[in-house]
């Protein structure tokens, strides 16, 4: 088996989304090192990788060793230079958990510029063309004429390659920006819901349901993956802006007009009992906040919030089949003093019948990234049916 680096869009998120693809189809692999940037693993094939949301890049290490005196000399020994093929158009992207150590980058780049430039000598076809803006991200249009070297370290040891695959952002930011109904006050971005999507490990032609769909970004990315999708919404204008938004994804082949429709969430009356593979939403039901609450005002909002939340999630558990998952996305706000509160996500889990997957070990959520200003920071859980809860 290959080793391959895995740069990380979402750290945890990530990795559950990767051992989730890689556990459905039952494929070989080992997991040798995580951390939030990265993880290293062992595997046959890339083949399942296709689908991801969460990996921006795919290097194959070459070589590893704790010191880059040694890790160089390893990769001249091993002619790994036949990397760059007959143009010497490369760079150096270094990747860490620590904080970037520019000193430890600059060294390995004056090697390889030095070593290179050997090389360029002896070929007179060749010209030594490293990119000044180097360490910076390379897009996927000029992986076919740059090699792309990779650095990265592990806090014990540095490990070099080269860049396989470089997962095309460019058809995220089309959809996020282009789909004919936009509301970024409450849409999440295409990537993370790729993600959440494939948290749910469905197979194709299975059916995943959105009852909060909002413009739709679930659905969309769960439509590209080949499952067959329902969404509802209370709001009309949010049902019509989905459906076109399908429409508009799927070139208007399919028919998307009955399986979004307008419906409560908290009574889901539209669908029967046992009928859904998987559910995916982001339902959070909290008012734009212009700045931090006060803590009283965050516990009373959320307090609505989690009314809405336990009754919608009793009617997600009777419409899904056995043992059916629900990724769920729940609001954690920053009030003006700086501490966090959540839902009561343990008292709603067990109102409504559902039981932690192994991803919550802790009771603990997966956090998605977010920045120093947000008030409102979205928790991931995924949750399972129990057996035998279904409600009448
Ligand atoms: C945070 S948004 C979802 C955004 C969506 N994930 C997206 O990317 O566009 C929540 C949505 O839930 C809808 N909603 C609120 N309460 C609802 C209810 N009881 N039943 C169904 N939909 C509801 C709102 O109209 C809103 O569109």
């Amino acid at each position: 088996m290959k080793k391959y680096l895995l740069t990380l869009v979402n750290g945890e998120l990530s990795y559950y989304e990767i051992n989730t693809i890689l556990n459905l189809k039952s494929t070989p692999y080992k997991i040798l090192i995580k951390n939030n940037n990265f993880l290293i693993l062992e595997i046959e094939s890339l083949k399942e990788f296709s689908k991801l949301g969460g990996v921006y890049k795919i290097i194959e290490i070459t070589a590893e060793n704790e010191s880059i005196e040694k890790l160089y000399k390893s990769i001249k020994q091993n002619n790994e230079f036949v990397w760059l093929e007959e143009k010497a158009r490369w760079c150096l992207s270094y990747y860490s958990i620590e904080k970037t150590n520019n000193a430890i980058y600059k060294k390995m780049s004056e090697y390889l510029n030095e070593e290179i430039s050997k090389l360029v000598k002896k070929n007179k076809q060749m010209n030594n063309d490293i990119l000044e803006d180097s360490f910076r991200e390379i897009s996927v249009n000029k992986i076919k004429t740059i090699t792309e070297i990779v650095l990265a370290y592990d806090g014990k040891k540095f490990y070099i390659g080269k860049t396989k695959i470089i997962f095309n952002s460019t058809d995220y930011i089309k959809r996020d920006l282009s789909r004919p109904f936009q509301d970024s006050s409450i849409s999440i971005s295409p990537r993370i819901a790729r993600i959440l999507v494939n948290l749910l490990g469905l197979k194709n032609n299975q059916t995943v349901l959105d009852p909060f769909c909002g413009t739709g970004t679930f659905l969309i990315e769960a439509s590209i993956l080949g499952l067959n999708v329902m969404g509802t919404d209370k709001r009309k204008e949010c049902v019509n802006g989905t459906r076109k938004n399908l429409q508009w994804i799927n070139k208007n082949q399919k028919k998307i007009n009955n399986n979004i429709m307008v419906n409560d969430a908290e009574k889901l009356v539209s669908f029967q009992k046992r009928t859904i593979d998987g559910i995916v939403t982001e339902p959070i039901l909290l008012p734009n906040l212009k700045r931090h609450p006060n803590e009283i005002k965050t516990r009373e909002l959320l307090k609505i919030t989690q009314k809405i939340y336990v009754k919608a999630m009793i009617s997600m558990n009777r419409v899904l089949k056995e043992n059916g998952k629900l990724v769920i996305v729940t609001p954690r706000v920053k009030t003006n003093r700086g501490k966090f509160i959540s839902l009561d996500i343990l008292h709603m889990i067990k109102e409504s019948g559902f039981r932690f997957t192994r991803i919550h070990k802790n009771n603990q959520p997966i956090i998605v990234k977010y920045s120093k200003d947000q008030k409102i920071i979205r928790e991931v859980w995924v949750m399972q049916k129990e057996e035998n809860s279904t409600q009448s």
